[in-house]
């Protein structure tokens, strides 16, 4: 569904990924995990098509399509859904003007109706409250709720491709298991792939990956099942793969 050839990638003329090679099949929950700094938020970014970061070799490819440097909305129509370390805020626009403009581009025909009932639904199943729908996009939200805000969007929008980067950060205990219960019904329901990244084992306890890969240095450097996130648990990154010797800075 989505694979990553030999990318490389750079911001402010810095080299942060260096030949990065990434296969997901439709269905499954891939992990990549790696310290701090390893070039996790950049590979989404990169994804994305985020004007900040120029990819300077390599291919991106969804669905069979060279999705590489393409505009963020088009990314985004083909069923890419990205939950962002730090979500942005929009002040100006609300949630409902934002998901009725991209419904409405995704060829999503809903009546005002349908729409409200929908968005109320989606409200009562992430125990969100229902004044989220005319708040501005993010705006002036707790890192908690500003994470809950995007999971509203991706209920309605119906990525086929879900990426969170990071996702615990900012989410209480009972929140991260909220939000966890309500991905993994929504992937059992629609059949969605996710792509869970993280320098924690600890939400991977609640999505279990079908695959981990580790990111060191902008390279992924072990690949394995979730036996891998495990190892990293007990002895932590340096310990499982000492990963001073792969050039990290942690
Ligand atoms: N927009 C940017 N401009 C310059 N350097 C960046 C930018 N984004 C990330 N970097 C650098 O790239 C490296 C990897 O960052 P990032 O991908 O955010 O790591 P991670 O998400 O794994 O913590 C870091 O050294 C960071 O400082
Ligand atoms: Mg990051």
């Amino acid at each position: 569904m989505l694979k990553i050839k030999n990318l490389k990638v750079e911001a402010e003329g810095e080299p942060i990924i260096d030949g990065l090679n990434l296969n997901v099949q439709k269905g499954t929950v891939h992990a990549i995990m790696g310290p701090n700094g390893s070039g996790k938020s950049t590979i989404c970014n990169a994804i994305m098509a985020n004007h900040e970061y120029q990819i300077k070799g390599g291919k991106i490819e969804f669905l069979g399509e060279n999705i590489t440097n393409m505009p963020t909305n088009e990314i985004s129509k083909r069923g890419i859904f990205l939950i962002m370390q730090n979500p942005t805020e929009i002040p100006g626009v609300t949630n409902a003007e934002l998901l009725r403009a991209a419904m409405s581009e995704r060829g999503i025909k809903e009546s005002i109706f349908e729409f409200n009932k929908h968005l109320k639904e989606a409200c009562e199943v992430l125990h969100i409250d229902k004044s989220f729908i005319h708040r501005n996009i993010n705006e002036r939200m707790s890192g908690g709720e500003k994470k809950k805000n995007e999971l509203l969007e991706l209920y309605m929008l119906k990525p086929s491709l879900i990426i969170l980067d990071e996702l615990d950060s900012g989410l209480d205990v009972d929140s991260l298991k909220e939000a966890c219960s309500f991905l993994n019904d929504y992937k059992e329901k629609t059949g969605a792939t996710m792509i869970i990244i993280t320098h924690h084992t600890n939400i991977l306890n609640y999505i279990k990956p079908d695959k981990v890969h580790v990111i060191s240095n902008g390279k992924i450097v072990e690949e394995g099942d979730y036996s891998l996130a495990e190892k990293i648990e007990k002895l932590g990154f340096n310990g499982a793969f000492n990963m001073s010797e792969v050039g990290t800075d942690e």
